[in-house]
């Protein structure tokens, strides 16, 4: 069993959090007090007298005390995963999107009409991203209500911070797998009711499951559909938006020719879809004015570079442009995109980012700090929950991740830091960044409860 701890209690030892809004500025704290009560972050210190008067001023209960070789770090953020497709994560790798979808997506997502199987296979999902450090997600289900009212009890019953929503088709669904452009509004209805109601003592954005209205990506939704939701997503401030933009060559060439002359960006925008709870996954062909577009409007993108290269890799491709989204202020968080991604690990969508920036010449690198910023604080930021999580700031939940480094895929030779790295600390850290893995993980925190 995990052990419990007393509403208020303490962790007190080595942390590494994003602390600005700033991309790639990442603090490293070598002697910190993290002080919780009742879910919440109450107080913070960063060396042995703040230690000391804060110990003093708020008293905690329990103090866990990290081993030298272990560093707390916030709760990763998921910025963008398909639970149904968690089926065939690791396989389907050969075909573009268009065809990707057709032969394997939509075959894999009609299964969810069965909630038996839906719920085992979410359960499965829902303990493996907590396992790498994911402590919120934004999920994507089915076409189906009652699979995705399924998605939301294993969420709250697991403790995984997440927005889920039920996925929209009204056209070019394949194998049969579509509804009527009634259906899904009243379905859609019908799931966010459900959310509120399950969590009845929280309200807004103290509800740890987040309602969300799902338009599948533009080729799959008539602009009925697309303008029916965004009048759902109008009429009450607490839902949000979740899509695909811009993502690949072969997609961008099917908007264009459904809807002549005009991008993602335009047609969201005009069905009041664009909003600053909104975020859209890839967005790897967005223009400049689109990015603009964004940035005023305050939407978010899922940096999704792993499932990019599967489906994008043709001529003239290029990565998302993180650093100059970032400077025009679009909100950046990373994605998984399981199972166009394959690896459920936020971790390895960091390594991807920073790898893909170094194939494309024209755009300034995206290294480790900058991907685990994206990973934590960026994500936030991206989901409009960064009042809420992404770092440990006083006022935030506590979701956290307990990080030992002498476990797993790699070995650390304190003996042997290279000069030139600052700290043992940066050591640490950037080898978990770039080698780490669930063994890594030694306890997961939401709400200032174990998870894991
Ligand atoms: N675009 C529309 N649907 C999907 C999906 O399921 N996965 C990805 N990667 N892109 C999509
Ligand atoms: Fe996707």
């Amino acid at each position: 069993a995990l052990s419990t701890h007393p509403p208020k209690f303490a962790v007190r030892g080595r942390f590494v959090h994003a602390n600005a809004r700033r991309a790639g500025l990442i603090e490293f704290v070598e002697d910190g007090l993290i002080v919780v009560e009742d879910g919440a972050i109450i107080a913070v210190a960063k060396d042995a007298d703040q230690i000391k008067a804060v110990l003093a001023e708020h008293r905690p209960q329990d103090v866990v005390e990290l081993a030298e070789t272990e560093f707390l770090a916030p709760g990763m953020v998921d910025c963008h995963v398909h639970a149904p497709q968690y089926a065939y994560s690791g396989t389907a790798t050969d075909k573009p999107l268009m065809e990707w979808l057709q032969h394997y997506t939509f075959p894999a997502e009609k299964r969810c009409v069965d909630v038996d199987y839906a719920k085992t296979l979410y359960s499965a999902l829902v303990d493996r991203l907590l396992m790498q450090g994911t402590t919120c997600v934004a999920l994507y289900a089915t076409i189906h209500v009652p699979a995705t009212n399924a998605l939301v009890d294993i969420c709250l019953e697991k403790g995984l911070r997440a927005v889920v929503g039920k996925v929209c088709m009204d056209r070019h669904g394949g194998d049969g797998y579509e509804e009527t452009t009634a259906e899904a509004l009243a379905g859609t209805r019908a799931c966010l009711d459900y959310i509120r109601k399950a969590q009845p003592g929280a309200s807004g954005l103290s509800r740890l499951v987040q309602p969300c209205v799902i338009p599948r990506f533009i080729p799959t939704c008539t602009p009925e559909l697309l303008a029916g939701l965004g009048d759902i997503a109008r009429e009450s401030d607490d839902v949000w938006v979740q899509s695909h933009a811009s993502e690949a060559p072969d997609q961008v060439k099917f908007v264009d020719t459904l809807h002549p002359g005009k991008r993602c960006t335009e047609i969201f925008e005009s069905h009041g879809l664009l909003t600053d709870k909104c975020v859209m996954a890839h967005c790897v062909y967005l223009e400049d004015g689109e990015l603009d577009t964004f940035a005023r409007k305050g939407a978010g993108v899922a940096c999704c570079p792993l499932s990019n290269a599967i489906f994008s890799l043709s001529p003239g491709w290029h990565a998302f442009p993180f650093h100059k989204a970032h400077a025009k202020g679009v909100r950046v968080g990373m994605g998984t995109d399981i199972a166009g991604g394959y690896a459920a690990s936020i971790l390895v969508a960091c390594r991807h980012a920073a790898v893909a920036s170094k194939h494309d010449m024209g755009e300034k690198d995206v290294d480790y700090k900058d991907a685990f910023w994206a990973a934590t604080l960026g994500g936030a930021r991206a989901l409009g929950l960064d009042t809420v999580l992404g770092n440990f700031e006083v006022g935030k939940q506590f979701d956290a991740v307990r990080i030992n480094c002498e476990a797993g895929n790699y070995d650390t030779f304190p003996s042997a830091i290279h000069p030139c790295c600052p700290s043992r600390l940066e050591h640490d850290f950037e080898k978990f960044v770039n080698l780490g893995d669930d063994r890594n993980i030694a306890s997961v925190y939401v709400q200032g409860k174990r998870r894991r």
